[in-house]
């Protein structure tokens, strides 16, 4: 592959993670090829007439006036520095870098050595909008920007990838190159997403360092479970999707920014507790198997945030997710219905009770001690199920002061949404039900998005499609402005 052809090919990469463009569409607008992106990265080399073309293309749409996401504006501007780490994984950092622009959120990029052999630092750059900084013996860099301003210049540092080995010099405090530098040298909260080889990331080293660094206050996010880029590869280790990253890095700046301001001590919520469920629950079969449901656990963790944002005090309690605590909130961590039941019991009194969570309907009558086997005949176990405590309905008829003044149900359906929920409200006696269509065309469970129908006692509001996180602002401002009217209520 010629020069001009790489060089080419890294700034349409840019572009099409900025874009989000496709690559056959771009080839069709730019030289009326939809196969021009691909015969470039099979290493083909192109004409200089057609680098030309493809060029014009590029600038063409660069100064077309960029579109904003509607939650753009709902953050002030916003840096974080993004520490990359070397990975496979490492070309997702292109489309994170574009969907953070897209929310105003400008990115500042390190990037270890290894980094720069999976991805260029030419595409990053194009990306960001800045020069991406390599070394820590960059005189230049040195006098221009220093390590220890460029780690205090930034409201957020992100690590991702984060390797084994980066993840591992972070924790005993290394400082041998940029990347290590900047991160021993910052006083900014900082979230670490870990990608690497499932027995490198089950090793206990690797436990070890991540329990010290969760120690230090650090936020994790991921691994996700899944295939590796190595064939026959599986298990957790995967860098978490681009949108959970997103989410993640929104909640941190976004609760930054609200502790950042006197108001929250005299929130609408402040002096009040807060209780929210979370996730999915796992329901052992036996020590190795479970039973679970696709719930990401994003729309309470938004609501917990936003909560705390209002100045309540919260209490999350959370089935198993990917997801970082939010933070000035406190965290319960849960497996099972029981255990969520227990947690929530223990949580109360509160003054408001927001039940999120998809718990699981069904366990096991009878989890097995011992991993269940294959037998030679071929007999797949029979399993018997038996109902799980539903934690809305008994803290919903509880009497005061257990049930919380204002006690708020979700209700997932995938038909008779607005139905089945005016159901629930009454057989739960939940004050609000918040109805969702979570049928799988809808991108809902485990998506980004929401959109609700919130059913009352007089009436059903029906909002639009909104983000998790603006979903979770609206609804709280409602329950502390409700709260507010029981509470004056003779
Ligand atoms: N819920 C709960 N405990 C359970 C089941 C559900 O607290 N064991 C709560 C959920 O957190 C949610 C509401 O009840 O706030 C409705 O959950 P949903 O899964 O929609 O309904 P189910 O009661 O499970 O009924 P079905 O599955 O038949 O729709």
């Amino acid at each position: 592959m010629t020069t001009t052809a790489q060089l080419l090919l890294a700034e349409i990469e840019a572009h099409l993670a900025r874009t989000g463009e496709t690559a056959t569409k771009f080839g069709l607008a730019s030289v009326r090829d939809g196969h021009l992106v691909s015969r470039l990265r099979k290493g083909e080399s192109v004409t200089l007439k057609t680098a030309d073309k493809v060029r014009a293309y590029m600038r063409t749409v660069a100064e077309a006036p960029a579109s904003k996401t509607p939650e753009a504006s709902a953050l002030p501007f916003r840096r974080i520095l993004l520490v990359m780490g070397g990975g496979i994984a490492a070309y997702k950092c292109l489309d994170l870098i574009r969907r953070l622009r897209e929310r105003g959120i400008a990115t500042r990029v390190v990037m270890t050595s290894a980094a720069q052999r999976f991805v260029t630092p030419l595409s990053v750059g194009a990306l960001s909008n800045e020069r991406v900084l390599t070394d820590l013996f960059d005189l230049n860099d040195e006098q221009e920007i220093g390590h220890i301003r460029l780690s205090r210049e930034a409201d957020l540092l992100v690590v991702a990838p984060a390797t084994a080995d980066l993840i591992a010099r972070m924790a005993h405090g290394h400082a041998n190159d940029l990347a290590t530098a900047v991160l021993l040298a910052s006083d900014k909260p900082i979230l670490v997403a870990p990608a690497m080889n499932p027995r490198m990331w089950h090793h206990p080293a690797t436990q070890r360092n991540v329990a010290h660094l969760k120690a230090d206050g650090v936020h994790m996010i991921g691994p996700a479970v899944g295939e590796m880029a190595e064939r026959g590869e599986a298990g957790a280790g995967r860098l978490v999707e681009v949108p959970d990253l997103v989410t993640a890095i929104v909640d941190l700046l976004a609760v930054r920014a609200e502790t950042a301001t006197p108001a929250k001590a005299n929130g609408p919520l402040s002096g009040r507790h807060v209780l929210v469920t979370s996730g999915p629950t796992h329901e052992p079969i036996d020590p190795v198997r479970y039973i679970a449901n696709r719930s990401s656990g994003k729309q309470g963790s938004a609501i917990a945030a936003e909560a705390a944002a209002l100045g309540a005090r919260v209490t999350l309690v959370s089935g198993p997710t990917n997801l970082p605590d939010p933070p000035g909130v406190q965290v319960v961590r849960v497996e099972t219905a029981r255990e969520m039941l227990a947690a929530v019991e223990q949580a109360l009194p509160a003054d408001i009770g927001i039940f999120a969570a998809a718990v699981a309907d069904w366990r096991v009558a009878t989890a097995a001690d011992q991993k269940i086997k294959k037998t030679a005949k071929g007999q797949a176990p029979r399993l018997e199920l038996i109902e799980n405590p539903d934690i809305l309905k008994s803290i919903g008829h509880a009497a005061a002061p257990k049930r919380p003044p204002l006690v708020i149900g979700f209700a997932a359906e995938t038909h008779d949404v607005i139905a089945y929920a005016q159901k629930k409200r009454t057989s739960k006696a939940a004050d609000w039900i918040v109805a969702n269509d979570v049928s799988p065309e809808t991108g809902i469970m485990g998506g980004d998005r929401n959109t609700v129908h919130i059913v009352m006692p007089d009436g059903v509001e029906s909002w639009p499609d909104l983000d998790k996180q603006d979903v979770a602002r609206r609804l709280m401002a409602r329950a502390a402005d409700a709260l507010a009217q029981i509470q004056l209520a003779p």
